[in-house]
């Protein structure tokens, strides 16, 4: 059902409605991100100043002041989105805001210039770190859509400017990532850049070719066919799933995953200042479209013949694409994707929908923000309600306390949820969560689930706020926090539960690899005193384990004979093990090969590691081995490995 015209109403009529019947209350999220993804049928989104629902303005003070607010809103979480590549709120209570504002640049045109500017309609995802380039064709946006009634209403629109019946349609995935042109000449890779504001963007060449499938020169069969003399190729950059889990696994701390999704994983890395860092991650590239083309004739006359003729280049193209003739064949398309997109091994948060002959395309032309031949259609948030039974404290290798909501168990796109992840004690505040509560759980394409709403309307009243604790959970010292954090950390490195992170960290899959120890054993030995830093795992004796229930002589053995084998354990897997801040398993193996020992890395300087890992994870862990306690337990290490 489109929200807009929800009970077939006019916009204020149905929002009233939905109001006056109390259907739905869903409160809000953050103070400065005050909008919650409203469920696919609710008219807009809520927030903690707003009524739960909001109203459509009655008169043009009103709809002015909503604009102004809205375009305020948008341009915060566009500057956090593009710039900072660090979203606040999910995808869906952005797009609410988006919807809503053009509900009301539609109803109230009048107010639509007097209202205060706020964000480019486009976005603006330029850093300043770069130098800029200004693409030769404008990059545009495209519409959206959120329902079938909506995508059958542009397909009415299409083909009521065609004038005919028909026209084929190419249904794509769209890609979640990071929008980028690419520009070859004469066959050779010359530039890449981001979108920017959609006239000029940030010059990211140096980093985008470290990407293994982005040709520097495209294939040609021969001089008779030549590559255009210039091309913008427009395509995405991204980061595939298999590899936003691997990066997450090797960075994540304190049961956060590092990012919290392959898009932001993706703009973060190709915005990064060193590309020797960018090579660490596998970012990929797709093109489904492009810009400027020199000469005029080499342009493509279809989508289809273009993505042909890419690939026929040697460049990775767009592929899963489906045809279209009419309105009915389009939604079974966009809906085959919509099931087919679990089983993509890249993110995809939608489908777009292009009209293939180029011809028509001119005849059909554009706005000033998005071309008239193409829409995309968003796929709906995977959300559903469920009880909060309540909020477990979970405390991490570095100290840092991180909350986890316990949930009444609720399928979720085929998938059953009994946790997610509250990230830190703001966002508990900011959406007000109490134990008892019916909370609105959102799989956006996230690995962790998330809370981004409560039904406040189904609160009982006595219900108290949650108390975060002051003290450490495990070892009940008094926790801090750090004026530029938001996680709040239990101070104390001789924390039992830290100390047991750190050692499953240290003796896992990416560490030195003690197959022997579970996180059992490994508890048994913390709880007992017998391991209160990584080194003293090299100390226990045979009479420790054989001493532990459930442990015999040929179990005691064959761990201890595990243990004393990592002691020879390969550098990386040592650097790996001692989770060194933003050093996974692919930066140790690079420390590991500059470095080649222990203790000439803990040594190691600045200007040393600069060329190595660049500089913000150089700087990070200068500070890492400058800290007494961590360079007192890496000290340790080396003896353990230097005994003879
Ligand atoms: S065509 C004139 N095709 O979605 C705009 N875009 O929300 C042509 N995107 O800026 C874009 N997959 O970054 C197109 N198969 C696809 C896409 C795609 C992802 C992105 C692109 C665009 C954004 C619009």
């Amino acid at each position: 059902m489109n929200g807009r015209h929800l009970f077939g109403c006019r916009p204020a009529l149905a929002h009233t409605a939905v109001l006056a019947l109390l259907l739905l209350c869903i409160a809000a999220l953050p103070a400065a991100s005050p909008a919650v993804p409203a469920p696919a049928s609710s008219p807009s989104p809520a927030s903690n100043t707003r009524p739960a629902v909001a109203i459509a303005p009655g008169s043009s003070g009103e709809a002015r002041a909503r604009i102004a607010e809205l375009r305020a809103k948008i341009a915060h979480h566009d500057e956090l989105y593009f710039r900072r590549a660090a979203p606040e709120i999910s995808d869906s209570a952005y797009d609410s805001l988006k919807r809503e504002l053009a509900a009301l640049e539609r109803d109230f045109p009048s107010e639509v210039a007097a209202a205060s500017p706020g964000a480019a309609a486009l976005g603006d995802d330029r850093t300043g770190d770069f130098p800029t380039w200004r693409h030769r064709e404008r990059m545009l946006g495209l519409d959206k859509t959120y329902s079938k009634a909506e995508l059958r209403n542009w397909h009415r629109q299409l083909l009521a400017r065609l004038g005919h019946g028909e026209a084929t349609l190419v249904v794509e995935p769209k890609f979640d990532g990071l929008a980028v042109s690419v520009t070859y000449e004469h066959g050779r890779l010359v530039r890449a850049v981001t979108r920017g504001d959609g006239n000029e963007g940030d010059d990211i060449t140096a980093n985008l070719s470290t990407i293994a499938t982005l040709p520097a020169t495209l294939y040609s069969s021969g001089p008779q066919d030549p590559p255009p003399d210039r091309i913008e190729l427009r395509g995405e950059v991204y980061v595939s799933w298999a590899e936003f889990a691997r990066l997450n696994r090797e960075l994540g701390t304190d049961g956060e995953p590092a990012f919290a999704h392959p898009r932001t994983l993706a703009a973060g890395t190709a915005k990064l200042l060193d590309p020797a860092e960018v090579a660490t991650r596998k970012l990929e590239v797709v093109f489904y479209g492009w810009g400027a083309c020199e000469p005029a004739a080499a342009t493509p006359a279809s989508q289809r013949g273009f993505l042909s003729q890419a690939r026929a280049w040697g460049l990775p193209t767009v592929g899963d694409i489906q045809l279209a003739h009419d309105a009915d064949e389009l939604w079974l398309a966009v809906q085959n994707l919509g099931r087919l997109r679990a089983t993509f091994g890249y993110p995809a948060d939608g489908a777009v929908v292009k009209v293939d002959s180029v011809a028509l395309r001119r005849a059909l032309g554009e706005t000033e923000q998005a071309p008239r031949w193409a829409v995309a259609y968003k796929f709906a948030p995977r959300q559903a309600t469920t009880e909060l039974r309540g909020i477990t404290i979970q405390v991490g290798r570095t100290g840092v306390l991180t909350p986890v909501a316990e949930l009444a168990p609720v399928s979720i796109a085929g998938a059953t949820v009994t946790r997610a992840t509250l990230h830190n004690r703001d966002t508990i505040a900011r959406l007000d969560l109490r134990v008892g509560d019916s909370v609105v759980v959102e799989r956006a394409g996230e690995i962790v689930p998330r809370i981004v709403g409560v039904d406040r309307t189904r609160r009982r009243p006595d219900r108290p706020p949650f108390a975060y604790p002051e003290q450490c959970p495990s070892c009940g010292t008094a926790v801090v926090q750090l004026p530029s954090e938001a996680a709040v950390r239990c101070p104390n490195s001789a924390c039992p539960a830290q100390l047991r992170r750190r050692l499953d960290h240290f003796t896992g899959a990416s560490g030195v690899d003690i197959r022997d120890l579970g996180p059992a054993t490994v508890n048994t030995l913390v709880d007992r005193g017998l391991v209160r830093e990584v080194s003293d795992l090299y100390r226990l004796r045979r009479t420790d384990l054989t001493a532990l229930p459930g442990f015999g002589g040929p179990s005691a053995d064959a761990l201890l004979a595990a243990i004393e084998q990592s002691r020879h354990a390969r550098l990386w897997r040592v650097l790996s093990g001692l989770g060194l801040p933003r050093v996974g398993v692919t930066t140790a193996k690079r420390l590991a090969l500059r470095f080649d020992s222990l203790e000439g890395f803990a040594n190691a300087t600045f200007g040393e590691l600069l060329p190595v890992v660049g500089p913000s994870t150089a700087r990070e862990v200068v500070a890492y081995l400058a800290e007494p306690r961590n360079r007192a337990s890496i000290d340790a290490l080396v003896a353990v490995r230097n005994k003879p």
